[in-house]
């Protein structure tokens, strides 16, 4: 199949990349280097032997979005582009809702003109708001504590209502758990802009002695240490959970979980990550950060049984990865 993969130089998207490729599938990349470099194309092209088509361009931008249309016939869209990071959606939720919210109809749109059979999205586990774990795709979707989430259940909406209107759209909303680690190469893998919001990255700097110290924001919550508990998935595992995607017989629309079905604390992380790496993570308890759950982990039957896809590698690979990633930047 021939596939457009917006945000295709970030992180999620240039693992998926390499993932097509390795399934003999033909990658057109668009990318507007919010976030990401041009030489994540040619290590793309080092690990897999192949260099994908690339484009820059604004998916914001509907005219310079269907000059890539009149290039190619696609057979599918993988929709990674967009602004991820919740604290920065709080404070400039014009630009996130912006951003996240017309680079997906855009895309919908020329999707449905060009009559391109299969689009899937980023979404996010975020948009199960403070349920109670583990999520499944039938839960009823509570309310968002930001903008970032909102602009997730807003996409997943605008999609779900587009494919009422047309039959012949078919989507899948791939509600991501917590991808960390690396490709195994060490070539691609996450390159936090700043101060990184996310626990892995976060690590990886202070073994690397970019950062003093790690803070562990709460250790008061009802879960196996006090800290909180996340479903981290590896990043491979999550980029072939999207070829199980392109690939399975999806009609209509349909939610699904991608994650391993098991929270991990953050203490456990850190434990994991010295034990695997030989690296002590010096650490300090501080508050519990606004708008964090206690534990969050899906369910995963749907994405069985749907895409016969399962996460196949464990915590000590990501540590591991993350690591080895990290340390040759
Ligand atoms: N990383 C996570 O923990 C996580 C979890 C759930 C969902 N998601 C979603 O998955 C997607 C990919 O996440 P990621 O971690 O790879 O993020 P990322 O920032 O590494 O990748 C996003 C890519 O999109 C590009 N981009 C942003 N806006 C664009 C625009 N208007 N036009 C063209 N390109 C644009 C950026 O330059 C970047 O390369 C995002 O939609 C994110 O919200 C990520």
């Amino acid at each position: 199949m021939r596939i457009l993969v917006s945000g295709g130089l970030g992180f999620i998207g240039s693992h998926t990349v390499v993932e097509l490729i390795n399934h003999h599938h033909e990658v057109v990349i668009i990318d507007n280097f919010y976030n990401s470099q041009l030489s994540t194309l040619y290590k793309i092209e080092r690990i897999t032997g192949k260099k994908p088509a690339f484009y820059e361009v604004d998916a914001t931008n509907l005219e310079t979005l269907e000059n890539v249309f009149q290039r190619y016939d696609f057979d599918g869209i993988i929709h990674f582009a967009g602004y991820k990071a919740v604290g920065e959606s709080v404070k400039k939720p014009l630009d996130y809702y912006f951003n996240n919210l017309v680079s997906t109809m855009n895309l919908a749109r020329l999707a449905i003109e060009n009559k391109v059979p299969k689009f899937i999205f980023s979404s996010s586990a975020t948009v199960y708001g403070d349920g109670v774990s583990p999520f499944n795709e039938t839960m009823e979707l509570l309310e968002r504590t930001n903008p970032y989430g909102e602009t997730k259940a807003m996409s997943e909406r605008i999609l779900t209502d587009t494919v009422k209107a047309n039959p012949n759209f078919n989507v899948v909303l791939l509600r991501y758990f917590n991808p960390i680690g690396a490709h195994p190469s060490g070539l691609i893998g996450e390159v936090p802009n700043g101060t990184p919001n996310n626990l892995m990255p976060y690590v990886t700097q202070v073994a690397k002695g970019i950062r003093e110290k790690l803070f562990v924001f709460g250790n008061d919550y009802d879960t196996i240490d006090g800290t909180g508990v996340r479903d981290y998935i590896h990043v491979v595992d999550l980029a072939k959970g999207h070829v199980a995607a392109l690939e399975a017989k999806i009609v209509g629309v349909e939610a699904i979980n991608l994650g391993t079905g098991k929270g991990t604390s953050v203490l456990e992380i850190i434990q994991a990550f010295e034990h695997a790496n030989n690296i002590r993570i010096p650490y300090e308890i501080v508050d519990r950060r606004p708008g964090d759950i206690a534990t969050s982990f899906a369910d995963t039957t749907k994405a069985k049984r749907l895409l016969n896809w399962e996460a196949k590698l464990s915590i000590l690979d990501m540590v591991r990865d993350a690591w080895n990633f990290e340390k040759n930047l």
